[in-house]
């Protein structure tokens, strides 16, 4: 098949989440296994810094129509593996900058324009450079309206452009949504922008585009697919997702092995598997080195990498300060985001600052040093659409307390509900309920045969996204 991706995200060019990682793995698994594989991402500054992005040609120039008037940009492409092109949507005005998304404080103000600029160049150069996509498959809001943009740009030209149209929501908490006054900028024909179309409470959602306009919508695990049709879960697009309930799947997302996996990991101290966890205490004790804590401390280290949004339950873990004060351990935290969870956490390691370490910024190597030197590894989200960490942490030995949300829920099962297949400890998405599960991992540690399973457990799950991959093929397959 040929098969085009187009998301803001791709591992190992630009990462702000697990999003880079699932289209990076996905991507590149479809292409090990003989389809024709494109992806669009933005030309960011972090993309076009990239070792590889130096192979990169300018294949096309393109004038994109963006309401009464065309703004310039260009498509350089390179191929990073066999059967895989990248193509890099350029424009340095939009996408030269720090960060994808916004200053650190606030999104960027011409947000809205940047990726609605960036899904007309895609379509743009299907069109342009003649790709003839099977399938068009575009991830969360920024990519959410080339479905509609792609059918609209067929019908004024009169030809195919992909078969079929894929849209995935990884996250519904981010949607996309714009003043009304930003559709003109689609040049999409005015029908599109009523109640069944972008509309969305007076204003304009991208995401809203994509699970409209797609020929198959997906999400990241079956049980998020449920939650979402929940006003609960759904932020507002519980009922937008109802209306496609026949064609939303929860495929659950993979772990790439060639980056996490402790038999081959290079950027952790020493290697390890199920077979002989030696290795691990070598990366335990380098990490507490690291975290300035005592090497030989044998107390249960809990690790967390995420990003400090609300969403990860870090409000749950400051709420259950006492444990980490009146317990003897270490809590290890690597996160960078909301300004007020960046100085709660760091407050909490002023407090205990013999117990508690934080880093707040992005270092790709520090978490995979927390994930193989860690005891547990704590992600106590409050929603959680798959999560990619629990999988790491489970492959690394390094048991996950969860929240029973998600994809959490499709991926760790809880060691006292069932002692024989356990991999993890799960809990409420509270404060209580993390509290408890605290203390149960105090008690899982404590009884070392019972410990060493559940890791070897974990470590043996097979997660890799070569099962994954099937699941997007065969949707793909049945689509067409
Ligand atoms: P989400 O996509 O919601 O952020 P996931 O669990 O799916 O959650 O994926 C998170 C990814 O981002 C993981 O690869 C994780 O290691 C990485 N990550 C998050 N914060 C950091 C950080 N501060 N430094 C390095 N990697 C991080
Ligand atoms: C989102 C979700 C996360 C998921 C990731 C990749 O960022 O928050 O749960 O694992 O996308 O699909």
């Amino acid at each position: 098949m040929k098969i085009v991706h187009a998301a803001s995200e791709l591992f190992p060019y630009v990462k702000t989440g697990g999003l880079a990682d699932a289209v990076g793995a996905l991507s590149g698994t479809l292409a090990d296994v003989g389809h024709e594989v494109s992806v669009f991402v933005p030309a960011y500054s972090a993309v076009l810094a990239h070792p590889d992005a130096a192979a990169a040609k300018v294949l096309l120039r393109l004038k994109i129509e963006m309401g009464d008037g065309f703004l310039s940009g260009d498509v350089r492409a390179f191929s990073p593996r066999k059967n895989l092109t990248l193509y890099l949507i350029g424009r340095e005005e939009f996408f030269e900058r720090k960060n994808p998304y916004g200053t650190g404080t606030r999104d960027y103000e011409d947000n809205a324009e940047r990726y609605i600029f960036f899904s007309k160049a895609v379509v743009e150069t299907l069109r342009l450079a003649d790709i003839q996509a099977d399938i068009v498959h575009c991830h969360d809001w920024q990519a959410a309206l080339i479905p509609a943009l792609l059918r609209e740009a067929e019908r004024r030209h009169g030809l195919t452009l992909a078969v079929k149209t894929v849209c995935t929501v990884h996250n519904i908490a981010y949607q996309g949504v714009f003043p009304a006054g930003t559709f003109a900028l689609t040049n999409l024909p005015a029908e599109l922008n009523g109640m069944d179309g972008l509309e969305f409470y007076g204003q304009m959602n991208f995401l809203k585009g994509g699970i409209l306009f797609s020929d198959r919508v997906t999400t990241v695990s079956p049980n998020y697919a449920k939650e979402i049709q929940t006003p609960e879960f759904g932020c507002g697009l519980e009922g937008v997702i109802q209306t496609r309930a026949d064609d939303i799947v929860g495929l659950v997302n993979g772990v790439d092995t060639a980056i996490w996996s402790p038999e081959v990991d290079p950027q952790i101290p020493a290697r390890y598997s199920a077979m002989d966890l030696s290795g691990k205490q070598a990366c335990r004790a380098a990490l507490l080195k690291e975290c300035g804590l005592d090497p030989a401390f044998k107390g249960p280290v809990f690790g967390m990498v995420c990003r400090l949004v609300e969403q990860k339950g870090v409000d749950l873990v400051l709420a259950n300060r006492s444990f980490f004060k009146q317990n003897d351990c270490a809590l290890i935290i690597l996160g960078s985001g909301d300004k007020r969870l960046e100085e709660a956490v760091r407050a909490l390691a002023a407090e205990l600052p013999r117990k508690v370490c934080f880093s707040g910024r992005l270092d790709e190597r520090m978490s995979h040093l927390i994930e193989a030197g860690s005891d547990f590894f704590v992600m106590p989200s409050l929603f959680e659409p798959c999560g990619l960490n629990q999988m790491y942490s489970q492959a690394y030995g390094t048991p996950p307390i969860v929240s029973r949300v998600g994809g959490l829920v499709d991926t760790v099962v809880d060691a006292d509900d069932y002692p024989a297949t356990g991999t993890g400890i799960m809990c409420s998405p509270d404060a209580a309920g993390l509290g408890a599960a605290l203390q149960r991992a105090l008690r899982l540690r404590a009884d070392k045969p019972r410990m060493a399973t559940v890791q070897r457990t974990g470590m043996s799950t097979d997660f890799s996204w070569k099962r994954a991959a099937v699941a997007y093929q065969n949707l793909y397959r049945d689509s067409l």
